[in-house]
């Protein structure tokens, strides 16, 4: 039995009582639900998040100095910035030979943009086979563990809104031929959904609180708490290749940008990412930037006009390397981050429940989330955002780095995103760009390929990561046809 008496008291204190109302209508088991969720609230900082972050709309303060990022460029013979890519390569193809990486895929979001019914690993991604997201990762590692000779771990991250339907699609797939034991699924935390005007928490159901997963930025917690990072030290994991869900052209294992960031002189070790030049000043990608010596990410509704198209003497955007949220993480920076946090705070705030290790800033999204009327107890789906998610993003960790390495990367090649229902970054476009990767590919393998005035392809073409997980998998391959016809469907 709860002390229902108490957790009013609790609740009044910082003026959350609204969240008992139908109490009395509950059943014992909604009201131990409820308690439990209550009692998950972070007490002591809500308050000054409401303050900070709902009431008040928190105004980005532009660093007072701001640099333009330096990175390794794609070519590595550019006099941009040569480097010794064969080299870093093969510390990255060692690196996985012994053992020491991981995949981390986060997939806790709510894909509201992409309105599918499951989890957004489930959506079927691929031209020709629909293969869903998660399997094309799941097949990547099989193809990369059978290629050196290891079995590479996959955590994948969820939220309490997915979890169970996660893990019952990867059952009901055999884990896609992995081994059940090398698949490894945690939960991340949750944040209460606010109403705007008020800063009350929102009930979804008379006896439930509206809850947004906390943002791809408690992977960092969550990865420390849910036992996940011990799991990895046992294993000897000492870097984590770091992927979002959407992107079913992501390299999961890249031994170059692994290398890179476990070897290079300038890296800490601690995180590094991948980038693209962006395709104008104002393209919707999280700009790469120095500030006070340190890698730092800022949104591109942050950067003010007059410094998003600031051009070089060569008539390059300074500001034009767009982050594709792709990463590469220490085991031992995520488990400092978490042990001592006295190692910086990027902010205030951070998610709930007790032992805080480290904290990023929230980032405010204003939502539409269906709740319940307090006064009549009937559900709302309302038309307009009515509430306001707290969410932290992993790239804010960046600045924590001592110090911090960039790789560019190509668009094509690693970069087709399905995060919405149609045009920009949906699964229509990210259908044009894996069939123009595969035209890429076969081309360079010397097999002709139907293209259109334009110059797009005009049959479809799907390689699976079985087959190849870059084009020079193709090259030593002796069946792959002299030429594809206009209209043509080739699986490979
Ligand atoms: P997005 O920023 O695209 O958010 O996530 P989303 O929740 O998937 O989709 P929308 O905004 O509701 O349409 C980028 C990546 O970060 C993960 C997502 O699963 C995706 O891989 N993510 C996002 C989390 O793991 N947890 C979160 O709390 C938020």
């Amino acid at each position: 039995m709860h002390d229902v008496n108490a957790l009013a008291a609790r609740l009044q204190s910082i003026g959350q009582e609204h969240l008992l109302r139908f109490w009395s209508e509950l059943s014992p088991a909604q009201q131990r639900l409820l308690a439990a969720q209550i009692e998950a609230i972070d007490f002591t900082a809500l308050p000054s998040w409401i303050e900070q972050y709902v009431r008040r709309r928190p105004v980005f303060e532009l660093p007072e100095r701001i640099e333009p990022p330096v990175w390794y460029p794609r070519d590595p013979n550019s006099p941009r910035r040569p480097y010794d890519a064969a080299r870093f390569r093969a510390i990255g193809e060692d690196l996985v030979r012994a053992g020491k990486v991981a995949a981390f895929c986060v997939a806790g979001g709510q894909g509201t943009r992409l309105g599918w019914e499951g989890p957004k690993g489930t959506y079927p991604a691929t031209p020709i086979t629909r293969k869903p997201l998660f399997q094309i990762f799941a097949e990547q590692l099989l193809t990369a563990s059978r290629r050196w000779e290891r079995s590479i771990p996959l955590y994948v991250m969820t939220s309490p809104l997915n979890h169970r339907p996660t893990v019952e699609f990867f059952e009901s797939h055999r884990f896609f031929g992995r081994d059940r034991g090398d698949v490894m699924f945690f939960q991340q935390g949750v944040m209460p959904s606010f109403e705007r005007e008020s800063g009350r928490i929102l009930l979804a159901g008379k006896g439930e609180l509206a809850l947004n997963p906390d943002g791809h930025g408690g992977s960092l917690r969550a990865l420390y708490r849910s036992g996940a990072l011990d799991d990895m030290t046992r294993r000897g994991i000492e870097h984590i290749s770091y992927i979002q869900v959407d992107n079913p052209h992501v390299r999961i294992i890249d031994p170059l940008f692994i290398g890179l960031h476990a070897a290079a002189e300038d890296s800490s070790g601690e995180m590094s990412s991948k980038m693209l030049p962006k395709t104008g000043p104002f393209e919707k990608l999280g700009n790469f930037c120095r500030v006070k010596g340190r890698t730092t990410i800022i949104e591109y509704s942050d950067l003010p006009d007059s410094l998003a198209g600031q051009r070089d003497e060569k008539g390059d955007l300074r500001f034009g390397a767009g982050s594709l949220a792709i990463h590469c993480i220490g085991v031992g920076f995520v488990r400092r981050l978490n042990e001592s946090p006295s190692r910086g705070s990027a902010g205030e705030g951070g998610g709930g429940g007790a032992a805080r290790g480290f904290a990023l800033p929230f980032h405010r999204a204003d939502k539409k989330v269906a709740h319940i009327d307090l006064d009549t107890g009937e559900l709302i789906e309302p038309n307009e955002p009515n509430a306001v998610k707290l969410e932290s993003f992993v790239f804010d960790a960046l600045p924590l780095c001592a110090s911090s390495i960039i790789l560019e990367t190509d668009r094509v090649e690693e970069f087709a995103p399905i995060k919405n229902l149609s045009g920009v970054d949906s699964a229509e476009s990210s259908r044009a760009l894996q069939i123009e990767r595969a035209a890429r590919w076969l081309e360079a393998a010397g097999v002709r390929v139907p293209r259109n005035a334009q110059g797009l392809c005009t049959a479809v073409i799907e390689i699976s990561p079985l087959t190849a997980l870059e084009a020079q998998d193709l090259l030593t391959r002796r069946d792959l046809p002299a030429s594809i016809a206009a209209g043509d469907e080739v699986l490979l």
